[in-house]
């Protein structure tokens, strides 16, 4: 269940008491047909209800690494990947998985906001229709409603839903309108590749809290560039450095006790 064997410094389990929603085994991809070696022998668990951040410097694997548990990169050529990635206890590149359906277990949020050009209200239906998840136009109304509250943003659009686009919403109300719409196809695993790196402080300071929020329901993902953020939010923190993952444990422990040189000396700035 918990490969330890690869990871370089691998930290105890936080959630003990639960099995992991997902595991990566020794898990390798390469892009452009060998080319190049972008994930090396990386193992992890993802625990349902936790929030775990990837950190590391630019280029070391964190969006690779993200975009192997939705099976993004089914579409990319030249993407090899080896090494066993389990969800629920399932192989998910088994020939009897289908990839739409695993990916509909995610809901992805990009750093830049890219609402549908289409109202509040219709970039938040539309997960939910597409995949006719509501039995009739009554349910799907209060669905998008609790999409919106569950992403703190229903207060401020509630008597705009219909007459307002969503790009015509501020950027930090554009991202939390993009975390309502991946809310809408109800997953169990957010992922979050910078949420917040191209929005204000204050505007940063709601997409936390309510990714804290969300916990209860939905086990999150987040790739940050902001140590104070992965400190905030993350229950744990995996280190990421020139395609390994080189730590992996609860955030206290990296932030104040990491094991290995390169992930003291990138928490403490030195560099990346
Ligand atoms: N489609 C691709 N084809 C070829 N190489 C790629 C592709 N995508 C990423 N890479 C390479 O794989 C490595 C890991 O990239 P990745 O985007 O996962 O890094 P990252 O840690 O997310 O970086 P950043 O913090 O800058 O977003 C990099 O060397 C990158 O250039
Ligand atoms: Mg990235």
């Amino acid at each position: 269940m918990f490969d330890t064997q690869h990871n370089e410094i691998q930290q105890p389990l936080a959630r003990s008491n639960q099995p992991p929603l997902m595991t990566l085994q020794n898990v390798n991809l390469w892009y452009g047909d060998g080319e190049k070696h972008a994930l090396i022998d990386v193992s992890f668990d993802l625990f349902p209800n936790e929030i775990l951040a990837f950190i590391g410097p630019s280029g070391c694997g964190k969006s690779t690494a993200l975009k192997c548990l939705n099976r993004m990169h089914d579409s990319t050529r030249g993407v090899v990947i080896d090494g066993r990635i389990e969800m629920s206890g399932q192989d998910i590149h088994d020939p009897g998985i289908d990839p739409p359906m695993h990916r509909r277990r995610f809901g992805w949020v990009a750093q830049k906001p890219n609402p549908f050009p289409a109202s509040i209200w219709k970039n938040v239906a539309y997960g939910a229709q597409i995949h006719g998840l509501m039995r009739n136009k009554a349910d799907l109304e209060v669905h998008v409603e609790d999409c919106l509250r569950r992403a703190h943003l229903w207060d401020e659009v509630k008597d705009h839903l219909h007459d307002m686009d969503g790009a015509d919403l501020s950027g930090g109300q554009q991202q939390r309108l993009c975390i309502a719409r991946a809310l809408s196809t109800q997953p169990e695993v957010l992922l979050m590749d910078e949420p917040t790196g191209s929005i204000d402080p204050i505007a940063t300071a709601k997409v936390e809290e309510l990714m804290v929020d969300l916990k209860p329901d939905h086990a999150i993902v987040v790739v940050t560039h902001s140590m104070m953020e992965a400190r905030r939010v993350a229950d744990r923190v995996a280190y990421f450095h020139l395609g390994r993952l080189l730590e992996v444990g609860p955030t206290e422990q990296i932030f104040t006790a990491a094991r290995s040189d390169e992930a003291r000396r990138f928490i403490e700035g030195k560099f990346g």
